[in-house]
């Protein structure tokens, strides 16, 4: 294929002209070229002599697909142009356009038919950040992951789809796609029995920034496989019935993401039927309160509420009984101020749980955790935390009853908070400090006492190497650290009062005037034989 220079000119003619005649037939195809079109070239090339301007300016200079296509079939070898201009990796089956310009829309059929010819399978096709506009149907490709993010995506052709059997990933985000755009049949797969035109492996499905409001209740309808759906970054303000209708009705699903999608509200029943639901992700909404919707999400093992303005979690307005779920994030909160008694006390297996970062929350309850035990009311049972994290709040004091078992935990991380260094806190010094020093000392810094005023900005650290003993207030509610200031004082006063006292008794007995004013002689030793006769009175 040495003379492809020489004989790919008159090819790209030949092909423009193609182009515009199909175009001319079907207005929706841009780029119309491949190796079979040139045979009927024959018949069709005699007809076009008019405008190729228009053609010239919205055709890809890649064209043809394959370098050196003519009438003769391709060798099988032959290198297919979209790995010339994007990158085609063998090895793990990446089609990689990334970034590179092209144009309004994908590539036709006969685009991706010289890729298949090549004899590379595209197992993984990247189309990010290429200003794509419209998607057109894919023909069969073993493609199982096809990443769209990142373009002006408005339209996407229906059945699309049907021919990438195999697709398992489909990431569509950060693209202009509306409600009214995203219809279900779009998804269309092949005719089957069981299920309406099943995209049979798709697993994950990724809308996540587009300007959807709302979804079509049947959305999801061809997705019986459908694991993992991303809405995040959709400004939907409320879940209305039929968007409700279109995600309650994933059965198979197992990751939601509802984040920063404005909702001030969780419908009640949008997690009943997809019992295998286990992350949930509601970061950056506007909840004011844990969501009842939770109850129904008995299966959820892995939740955020992380920046939403909920102001208290207390009881009445606690986390219902989520017996599977393991992971916990309460953070960024920037209203919360309480954590109350028996907030957690659904949460029976809790194992992480990070409430970081929440500049007001000043109060988290001793029993926040602490729950009844079933079967012995008078005994209690706290969650397995391992992972507490805890840090970038408003919080002085911290319960030892919080949680149990904090020498076997793997991290404890209580970093910039105003502690109070006084006795209530004592615990911290002598049994906590020594445990995170022993399994995280990377994590010790940023200890600090604020209060009581003495201690403020000592290294709770240093106290503890130097085995300072916190101390209470006294019963009038005065600071135990003045006691030392308080002896101080006292010992002065004493100091001096013994020589007043002494002054006055003398002066009372035995006239001692000679001690003040005067300054002869005399008087000064009057002076000192009188004090010696004060001292043989003791
Ligand atoms: C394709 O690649 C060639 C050479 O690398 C470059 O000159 C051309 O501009 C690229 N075309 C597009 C559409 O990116
Ligand atoms: C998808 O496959 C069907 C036949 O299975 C075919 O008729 C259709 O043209 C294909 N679509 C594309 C875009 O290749
Ligand atoms: C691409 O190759 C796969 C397997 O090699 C084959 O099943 C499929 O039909 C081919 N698609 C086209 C459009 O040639
Ligand atoms: C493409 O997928 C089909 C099944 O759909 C399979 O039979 C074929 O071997 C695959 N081709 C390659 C090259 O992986
Ligand atoms: C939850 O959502 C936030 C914001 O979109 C994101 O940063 C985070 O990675 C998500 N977490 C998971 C596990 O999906
Ligand atoms: C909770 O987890 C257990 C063990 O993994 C599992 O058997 C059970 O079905 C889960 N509960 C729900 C409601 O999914
Ligand atoms: C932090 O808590 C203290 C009381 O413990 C309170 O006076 C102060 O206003 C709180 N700071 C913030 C930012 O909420
Ligand atoms: C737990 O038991 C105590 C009595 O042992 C009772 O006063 C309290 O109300 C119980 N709490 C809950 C949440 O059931």
């Amino acid at each position: 294929m040495h003379s492809t220079g020489s004989r790919w000119w008159p090819t790209l003619a030949y092909v423009l002209v193609v182009g515009v005649t199909l175009q001319m037939h079907n207005s929706g195809i841009v780029y119309a070229a491949d190796d079979q079109s040139n045979s009927d070239a024959a018949t069709t090339g005699t007809t076009t002599t008019t405008t190729t301007t228009t053609t010239t300016t919205t055709t890809p200079d890649w064209m043809p697909y394959v370098e050196g296509a003519s009438n003769d079939a391709p060798p099988p070898t032959q290198k297919s142009k979209l790995c010339t201009n994007c990158t085609c990796n063998a090895d793990t089956g990446t089609f990689d356009c990334t970034s590179k310009p092209l144009g309004p829309k994908t590539f036709p059929p006969e685009a991706w038919k010289s890729l298949n010819g090549t004899g590379f399978v595209a197992k993984r096709v990247l189309l990010v950040s290429t200003g794509l506009q419209h998607v057109t149907s894919f023909p069969a490709m073993n493609v199982t992951l096809l990443d769209l993010s990142h373009n002006e995506i408005a339209t996407i052709e229906t059945r699309c789809f049907i021919n990438l059997t195999l697709l398992e990933v489909l990431d569509l985000s950060h693209n202009r796609l509306t409600t009214e755009a995203l219809t279900p049949d779009i998804f269309d797969g092949h005719y089957s029995p069981y299920v309406y035109e099943p995209m049979e492996k798709l697993r994950v499905l990724r809308l996540g920034a587009n300007q959807l409001h709302s979804l079509n209740p049947d959305l999801f309808e061809h997705l019986p496989a459908l694991q993992e759906l991303s809405l995040e970054l959709n400004a939907f303000k409320v879940i209305d019935h039929q968007s409700e209708v279109a995600i309650a009705g994933i059965s198979s699903l197992v990751s939601l993401d509802l984040s920063y999608m404005e909702l001030e509200a969780i419908p009640k029943y949008l997690l009943h039927t997809p019992r295998g639901l286990r992350y949930l992700n509601l970061t950056g909404n506007l909840l004011r309160e844990v969501p009842d919707a939770l109850a129904y999400g008995t299966g959820i093992t892995w939740l955020s509420l992380d920046e939403n303005p909920i102001p208290s979690i207390v009881l009445g307005s606690d986390f219902p009984v989520l017996k599977n779920l393991t992971f916990l994030s309460l953070s960024y909160m920037t209203e919360l101020k309480v954590i109350g008694r028996g907030a957690f006390r659904g949460l029976e297996s809790l194992e992480e749980i990070h409430i970081t970062n929440n500049p007001h929350l000043s109060y988290l309850h001793g029993q926040a955790f602490v729950r009844n035990d079933t079967d012995n009311p008078d005994r209690f049972d706290w969650p397995p935390v391992k992972r507490f994290y805890l840090h970038n709040n408003n919080i002085s004091y911290l319960d030892a009853q919080l949680l149990v078992q904090w020498d076997t935990m793997e991290v404890v991380d209580i970093r910039v908070n105003p502690w109070a260094c006084d006795c209530t806190n004592r615990w911290l010094l002598l049994t906590l400090l020594p445990i995170i020093e022993r399994t995280t000392p990377a994590i010790l810094n940023n200890l600090e006492c604020s209060s009581p005023p003495q201690m403020a900005g000592q290294s709770m650290v240093d106290l503890e190497h130097k085995h300072t003993r916190m101390r209470c207030p006294d019963g009038a509610g005065n600071n135990p650290a003045n006691d030392g200031a308080l002896l101080m004082g006292l010992l002065i006063g004493v100091l001096i009062a013994i020589p007043f006292t002494a002054a006055v008794w003398c002066v009372y007995r035995r006239g001692c005037f000679g001690l003040f004013g005067r300054s002869n002689k005399s008087a000064y030793s009057r002076a000192f034989y009188s004090r010696t006769t004060l001292n043989e009175e003791f």
